[in-house]
């Protein structure tokens, strides 16, 4: 992984980074405007229009201006944000996987995505632990939580395996469908 925020890191915490977010099956890179192809699959896949929603996400040039203005936007101004989970064999994009912090809730969050075809490997268990050892030891977070909607049944499983717990229903808006918040001490 490439520089994180806005300042570099010494060698001691670019080879710490690279320790934790490589993991066995998986590497993590920031996100691009290269990977623009990959984010319009992704967002458009009926799991994460499902569970996830409906980013409005159709052509490439729309992938990549949602690319620069979430992901891109997030490394410069906070020094992390969702990362490419790319599968080391093949060199090949999976998911996504990182933290996000969110005006509307105290702590930052855990998010994740991946493919159907590269479900029911442990590969988002395996790219969800690295990211979450990251904000732990790198970040230096002291708790994380995740927000999901009621019927995402696989993503509540990983996050109990991940050491999660769900704590209450919550709502970002009077409109807004309510959510499930977990969360955990690191
Ligand atoms: C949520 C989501 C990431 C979960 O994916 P997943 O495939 O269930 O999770 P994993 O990759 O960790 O795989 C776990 C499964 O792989 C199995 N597995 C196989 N090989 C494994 C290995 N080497 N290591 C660990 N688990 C392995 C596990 O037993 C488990 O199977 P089970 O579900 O039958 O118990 C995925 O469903 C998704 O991307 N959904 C759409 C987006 C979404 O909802 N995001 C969350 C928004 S809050």
């Amino acid at each position: 992984m490439e520089q994180q925020g806005h300042f570099p890191l010494s060698a001691q915490t670019t080879s710490l980074v690279h320790a934790l977010l490589d993991t066995p099956r998986l590497i993590h890179r920031r996100l691009s405007t290269e990977d623009a192809n990959f984010i319009l699959e992704l967002l458009n896949d009926p799991s994460w229009l499902q569970f996830i929603g409906d980013f409005g996400v159709r052509t490439l040039e729309e992938a990549h201006n949602y690319i620069l203005q979430g992901p891109v936007e997030m490394y410069g101004r906070l020094g992390f944000g969702l990362y490419l989970t790319v599968l080391k064999e093949g060199n090949v994009p999976i998911g996504i996987c990182g933290l996000i912090k969110r005006d509307a809730l105290e702590d930052v969050d855990i998010g994740f995505a991946f493919l159907p075809g590269f479900g029911g490997k442990g590969y988002a268990y395996e790219s969800a632990s690295a990211v979450m050892q990251y904000g732990k030891q790198v970040l230096g977070l002291k708790r994380i939580v995740a927000i999901t909607s009621p019927d995402n049944l696989r993503s509540a499983k990983l996050l109990e395996k991940l050491g999660l717990r769900f704590e209450r229903m919550i709502k970002f808006s009077p409109e807004a469908q309510e959510l499930r918040l977990f969360g955990a001490d690191l």
